[in-house]
């Protein structure tokens, strides 16, 4: 694909495709990660000259204007981080858009309303991504983070127009070639997160991959469950046990060390501060029909950390335990600490993603370490299924 180093910006309109989906309470952006995470690109255009037309979406309205999920509220905080005023467009398309962007003047910044009012957007529709590239010279995304979706803003634009990938996009591909395209090894996973049936793909992706794949969080009790070991009251899905012990096999087929938790953090509530019990899982005493697992015990974390220590690349994806309710917060904060000081010191290369992977991380404070922390939820999930995403695909083509 190409980047910005070799477009031409002088005077051009650029559409850029931003993912401005961020976390809002009453009314307010409450993270501005992915603000920031497009400074590079908007920095970038603006110093070369051009006029910086941003598009976005936010939440899911479903082709229809929802006011309550106006993109209106990111203008005042995105207007502060670049310390330049972002003019506002009422709509992406049509007269508004048309006016609002013949004023404005190199360098100038502005937002277009949420592209998810038009239906044609999540259609793809040609129709709607022309008027859309009626009001732009190039094509920027720099939206990895919804590069799993083939949108008119994210993948039809793509070949109508000019197109490259911004500062954000690049960053993030570069990043997740290094963690699974073409990695250092050994290359270790992290993955978990409650259900198996929600990262099967992945795990099937991974395990042909890594040469070591630690599963925590609830989809672990889901594989010791599968081998016959007692989890008690803990989530499980036992209907997918055939399918967890065909990864085991298929794990060891291929020489990737499966690290399950051996010794496991019980209790019966989930409640903070609530009285906890390690078991063995092959231990003389078994867990009871009202204990659950919720976090990994101390062996397994030390074998999970001596593993980390034997690897060169790291992909980490979800939490080991409940790690919002602490104390089941500990073998995921001691993991993410482990790996940030290794990634610090130049010892490994630890990439992260995912929703809940992110606030893991930085309920631990330790993601400005890791070498790489993806801004995408979905798209990185997807990408390390080994699926082409087609905003991806469609800036590759060019
Ligand atoms: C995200 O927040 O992961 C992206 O912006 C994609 O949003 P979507 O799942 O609504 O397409």
């Amino acid at each position: 694909f190409r980047t910005l180093d070799t477009a031409d910006l002088a005077g051009k309109r650029a559409l850029v495709r931003v993912d401005f989906n961020v976390p809002m309470a009453d009314g307010k952006v409450s993270d501005d990660t992915r603000l920031k995470a497009a400074l590079p690109t908007i920095e970038k255009l603006r110093a070369g000259g051009a006029k910086v037309i941003l598009l976005a979406h936010f939440d899911r309205p479903k082709g229809k204007v929802v006011p309550e999920m106006s993109l209106q509220p990111v203008v005042a905080p995105l207007s502060a981080l670049i310390g330049a005023p972002v003019a506002f467009a009422a709509d992406c398309v049509g007269d508004a858009a048309k006016a609002a962007i013949d004023a404005l003047k190199s360098g100038d910044v502005i937002l277009l309303e949420n592209v998810r009012f038009h239906a044609g957007e999540e259609r793809n529709d040609s129709d709607f991504a022309k008027a859309l590239a009626a009001n732009g010279d190039i094509y920027v995304n720099d939206a990895f983070s919804a590069a799993h979706r083939a949108h008119a803003s994210t993948e039809g634009l793509a070949r109508l127009l000019p197109a490259y990938a911004g500062e954000q996009m690049r960053r993030e591909l570069e990043a997740l070639d290094a963690a699974l395209g073409n990695p250092v090894r050994p290359v270790m996973g992290i993955v978990g997160g409650a259900k198996v049936s929600t990262k099967l793909d992945l795990l099937n992706n991974l395990v042909g991959k890594l040469q070591y794949l630690a599963i925590g969080g609830g989809m672990a009790n889901t594989f010791r469950f599968a081998q016959g070991y007692e989890i008690g009251g803990s989530l499980c899905e036992k209907d997918m046990a055939d399918t967890a012990r065909e990864i085991l096999a298929k794990a060891d087929a291929a020489g990737c060390k499966i690290l399950l938790p051996q010794d496991v953090v019980v209790a019966t509530d989930l409640k903070p501060g609530v009285a906890t019990r390690t078991l063995d899982l092959t231990g003389a005493e078994k867990l009871g029909p009202e204990d659950k697992i919720f976090d990994v015990g101390p062996n397994s974390l030390a074998e999970l950390l001596a593993a980390m220590d034997d690897s060169k690349t790291l992909i980490w994806n979800g939490p080991l335990g409940v790690f919002e309710v602490p104390p089941f917060d500990k073998a995921t904060v001691s993991a993410a600490k482990h790996a940030a000081e290794r990634a610090k010191t130049g010892k490994l290369v630890a990439v992260a993603g995912g929703g809940d992977t992110v606030a893991a991380l930085n309920a631990a404070a330790c993601a400005d370490d890791f070498t790489f922390v993806s801004t995408a939820g979905g798209a990185f999930l997807e990408w390390m299924e080994g699926k082409e995403l087609p905003g991806v695909a469609a800036l590759a083509n060019k």
